[in-house]
């Protein structure tokens, strides 16, 4: 038999490099509380915040987040500015956090189509943290099925569409292979997420809601992880 495709690097490690979390569940704990979403999602940020922060004795290469769904555009213009400007207030203060914790920011997702402001901080902080070993992936203004797209047309323009060629094109080109994929609030779905990278990626569907969400549940995650058998369809 030939080797494996090289999008599916077979991987014999206990230790997930790679994670990848689909952070929901923030509007049903606001409601639950009888607040509005919008604090749901200011909660969630602080969960997000308090989980960039403990990253470091987890040894995690990435951990790439899924903040936007392409769509998300379908909630109330309310929501979605709520959203907007949250990012922008996240970004701005905590980007001195990130450079200071050696996290290199990753975006993937349509995320140049999104406000000239927002697109322009963005890159300022992709600037700013280059040079950070640790990578932290916020997916925004994501689809797996347009990323794909998207890949398989670059692929096709450069002459041979493979999975080696569109796995080059896509947006995690430059991120390791996805170990693990955590979804939070009990939904059993992928909401087109990472559709392509998920192919061989261990799965973890918890309870708990995002804004609930504490870096000693992914330590758990990793834990659970790490006592999974990884196959490949091998034996
Ligand atoms: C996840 O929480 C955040 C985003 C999708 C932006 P939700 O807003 O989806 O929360 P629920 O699913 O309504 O509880
Ligand atoms: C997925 O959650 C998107 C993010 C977490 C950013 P959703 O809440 O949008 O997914 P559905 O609508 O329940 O599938
Ligand atoms: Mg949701």
């Amino acid at each position: 038999m030939g080797d494996s495709p090289a999008s599916i690097a077979p991987r014999t490690s206990g230790r997930a490099r790679h994670v990848a979390i689909i952070m929901d569940g923030n509007g049903r704990w606001a409601t639950k509380r009888g607040l509005p979403r919008a604090v749901g999602h200011q909660r969630g940020v602080e969960a997000v915040r308090r989980l960039v922060r403990g990253l470091e004795p987890m040894e995690l290469d990435c951990l790439t987040l899924y903040a936007f769904s392409s769509e998300n555009w379908k909630r109330s213009v309310d929501e979605v500015d709520d959203l907007m400007n949250l990012m922008r207030r996240f970004i701005k203060s905590d980007l001195p956090d990130f450079v200071a914790n050696d996290v290199q920011l990753k975006i993937i997702g349509d995320w140049q189509s999104l406000a000239p402001d927002i697109v322009a901080m963005l890159e300022d902080a992709l600037t700013k943290t280059s040079n950070g070993s640790k990578k932290l992936a916020v997916a925004l203004n994501y689809g797996a099925q347009h990323e794909i797209a998207r890949a398989a047309a670059k692929a096709a323009a450069l002459g041979e569409i493979t999975p080696e060629t569109i796995a080059a094109q896509l947006d995690t080109h430059d991120l390791p292979p996805l170990d693990l994929l955590i979804r939070t609030s009990g939904e059993i779905r992928l909401s087109n997420f990472l559709l392509w990278q998920a192919a061989y990626a261990e799965m973890l569907f918890v309870d708990t809601l995002w804004p609930d969400f504490k870096p000693e549940h992914l330590e758990r995650a990793l834990d659970d992880f790490a006592q999974r058998e990884r196959r490949y369809g091998g034996r």
